[in-house]
C-alpha cells in the first residue's frame, strides 16, 4: 500500500484543489467548451462570460472597481515579463530587492544586458526589506521599482506600502509580485498602493496551473505599456493593428478559458472560507511548525521565525545529510512532499546565507491541518536521529 500524501509543497501550487475547481472545468469542457468573443453562437457568448466572471472574482477579491484592469496571462512569470518588457528599457534604471524569484530577476538580468541600469537592494539575512534602502537606491532616471510581497523561501511578507509610498513621493512605480501572497493574504490594491500586480492562480487562488495575471493601476500609461505578444483578440477585427484597450491590448490568442473557469471556482471557494479565518488558522499552523523544527537538534529555521511576519511557507537546514536525500527520504519514508533546494531563488539563498546547497522547504495550505504539521516535525526530527546516530557510529 503507498503510502497517503502529506502535501506541504503549497508554495510551489496548492493542492489538493477544492473540489468545485475540477467541476467547473469539466462543466466548462462538456457544456460549453467554445471560444470566448470569437463568434456570436450561444456557446462562444457563454465562454466570454465565463471569463468575464473570472475577471470580476479576481477584481473583487483584490478591491479591484474595474475588472477590465486584470489581465489574464499565462501564470505570473509571464504576467511579470510583460511588466517589465513592456516597461523598462535602455537608459532607464530599475530597482529590486534580494529576495526575488528568478521570474522577476532573470528578466531583469536580460534587460540589464540590453541596457536598463538595475540595483538589487540587500535584505537582511533573515530577509527583510528596509524601506530607506529602496529609497537611497534612486536615482533620477529610475522609473520602476519590483519587488515581492513575500518570499517563496521563507515566506517574509515585504514592506509594500512603505515602499508604494516612496515611490508615489519620487513619481516612478512599483510592481508588486504576489505569486505568494494573493489568496493567503487578504490584500487590497488601494490600500496596498502598488500600481501593477502579477498574480498566479495555481497556488493561493487554489485555480489550475496555466492560470495568472496582472492588475494594471490608474497610474500606468496603457499607451507606453508594450504588449509581449500580439494578434487575434477576437475585438477590432477589420485592423491588422493592436487594439489598444484593456484587457485585449495585452489578451491575445484563445485564452485558457477552462483554466479560468477552475480559477474562477478557486478564488470563490476562497473567498467562501472567509480570507482572514484562512490566514489567521495558517498562522497558528505555521507558529507551531517553526517551534517543533527550532527543537530539532542540527535544525536551523530560516527567516524571521515570527509567524505573524511572514506566510505559511518555512525553510530550514538539516546538519548532515545532502538536502535532495532529505527530501527523498521525507517522501519515501513519511509520504511528505516538501521542496528542498534554491526554489528558483538563488539571490534569495544568497542573502539568507544558504547558497548554494539551499534548505528544505515546508509550505502549508488551505487544506492544511495540524496532523500534518507535527508528521512533518516528527519526520524532520527522526532524519536528525538517524543522523546523529549514524555521525556517532
Ligand atoms: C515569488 C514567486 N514569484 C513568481 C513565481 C512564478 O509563478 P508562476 O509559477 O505562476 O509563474 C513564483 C512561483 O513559484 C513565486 O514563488
Amino acid at each position: 500500500m503507498p503510502l497517503p500524501v502529506t502535501y506541504l509543497d503549497n508554495a510551489a501550487t496548492s493542492w489538493p484543489k477544492p473540489p468545485p475547481v475540477g467541476q467547473a472545468m469539466m462543466r466548462f469542457l462538456d457544456e460549453v467548451g467554445a471560444n470566448p468573443g470569437r463568434s456570436g453562437h450561444r456557446l462562444s457568448i457563454e465562454a466570454a462570460r465565463v471569463v468575464y466572471r473570472a475577471r470580476e472574482a479576481v477584481a473583487g477579491l483584490l478591491g479591484v472597481a474595474d475588472p477590465m484592469r486584470i489581465i489574464f496571462c499565462a501564470n505570473a512569470t509571464h504576467a511579470l515579463n510583460l511588466a517589465l518588457r513592456g516597461l523598462l528599457g535602455p537608459g532607464q534604471h530599475v530597482v529590486t530587492t534580494s529576495m526575488e524569484h528568478n521570474s522577476v530577476m532573470r528578466p531583469l538580468r536580460a534587460l540589464e544586458a540590453e541596457g536598463t541600469a538595475l540595483t538589487v537592494v540587500e535584505c537582511s539575512p533573515e530577509g527583510v526589506l528596509d524601506p530607506a534602502a529602496v529609497e537611497r537606491a534612486l536615482r533620477p532616471e529610475t522609473t520602476l521599482i519590483v519587488m515581492t510581497h513575500a518570499s517563496n523561501v521563507v515566506g517574509t511578507l515585504m514592506p509594500v506600502r512603505e515602499v508604494a509610498e516612496i515611490a508615489r513621493a519620487h513619481d516612478m512605480l512599483l510592481l508588486v509580485d504576489g505569486a505568494q501572497s494573493v489568496g493567503a493574504l487578504p490584500v487590497d490594491m488601494e490600500e496596498l498602493g502598488s500600481d501593477l500586480l502579477a498574480f498566479t492562480g495555481h497556488k493561493a487562488l487554489c485555480g489550475p496551473t496555466g492560470t495568472g495575471g496582472l492588475f494594471i493601476g490608474e497610474r500606468v500609461d496603457i499607451a507606453r505599456l508594450d504588449p509581449l505578444t500580439r494578434g487575434g483578440t477576437g475585438s477590432n477585427s477589420e485592423s491588422d493593428l493592436q487594439p489598444d484597450f484593456l484587457p485585449d491590448k495585452f489578451e491575445s490568442g484563445t485564452m485558457n478559458v477552462v483554466g479560468l473557469a477552475g480559477l474562477e471556482a478557486g478564488v470563490r471557494w476562497m473567498i467562501d472560507q472567509n480570507p482572514e479565518e484562512l490566514r489567521s488558522r495558517e498562522r497558528s499552523l505555521t507558529a507551531r511548525l517553526i517551534e517543533g523544527l527550532r527543537e530539532i537538534p542540527g535544525v536551523e529555521v530560516k527567516g524571521t521565525q515570527d509567524a505573524s511576519k511572514q506566510l505559511p511557507v518555512v525553510s530550514f537546514t538539516l546538519a548532515g545529510p545532502d538536502l535532495g536525500e532529505v527530501g527523498r527520504r521525507l517522501d519515501e519514508k513519511f509520504g511528505i512532499a516538501a521542496r528542498v533546494g534554491l526554489h528558483c531563488s538563488p539571490v534569495a539563498h544568497q542573502t539568507l546565507g544558504t547558497f548554494p546547497t539551499g534548505t528544505v522547504r515546508f509550505s502549508l495550505g488551505a487544506l492544511s491541518t495540524r496532523e500534518d504539521v507535527d508528521l512533518a516535525v516528527r519526520a524532520v526530527r527522526h532524519l536528525a536521529e538517524e543522523t546523529r546516530m549514524r555521525d556517532s557510529r
